[in-house]
């Protein structure tokens, strides 16, 4: 089942949370900077051990003090005019945790809204290319939730849901 809720991702009761990392995944500001507060300093130790990731690819790690078990850090692209792959590396941000997810058993997944905020990636494109692939993953899992932080992003989330699952 797909749902879009509005929320805070750090709260929720979930087995795997996605955070909007960047490539170096060391924590940053927005929803980065929100889960490494929440899942406190050993998130970064963890992190630490990757030597980076690049933009489109993900990594797996425990969820610390986050009640979620997993967080899968993925770099989305930032975005420059549609015309430099973009879509297709943020694509592959949700191809590329659904693939970890699966791999870790996870039955419910939550993801942010990548490459919105920070990196400037049109809403209602990016949601498209979410909802896409959250459609191609439905019979995978349990719960897959889109957690928006602000109204724009669930509305536009819920209008291409409505469209059926
Ligand atoms: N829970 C859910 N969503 C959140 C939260 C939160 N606690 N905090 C912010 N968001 C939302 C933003 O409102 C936006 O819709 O996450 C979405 C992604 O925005 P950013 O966090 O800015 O991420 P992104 O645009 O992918 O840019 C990544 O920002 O924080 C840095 O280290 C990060 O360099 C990287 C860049």
């Amino acid at each position: 089942m797909i749902e879009a809720i509005q929320g805070d991702i750090t709260k929720l009761d979930i087995d795997a949370v996605v955070n909007a990392a960047n490539k170096t995944l060391l924590g940053g500001g927005g929803v980065d900077g929100a889960i490494h507060r929440a899942a406190g300093p050993e998130l970064l130790a963890a992190c630490r051990e990757f030597g980076g990731c690049e933009t489109g690819a993900a990594r797996i790690t425990p969820g610390f003090r986050l009640k979620a078990r997993w967080i899968i850090h993925t770099p989305g692209p930032v975005w420059r005019d549609g015309e430099h792959g973009e879509p297709e590396l943020l694509q592959s941000c949700y191809r590329s945790s659904f693939k970890l997810a699966r791999e870790a058993g996870a039955k419910s997944i939550a993801f942010p809204n990548i490459s919105t905020g920070v990196y400037g990636y049109p809403k209602a494109d990016a949601a498209r290319v979410a909802v896409g692939v959250m459609r191609e993953e439905n019979g995978n899992f349990e719960r897959i939730v889109a957690c928006c932080f602000d109204a724009e992003n669930l509305g536009l989330y819920r209008d291409l849901l409505e469209g059926g699952e």
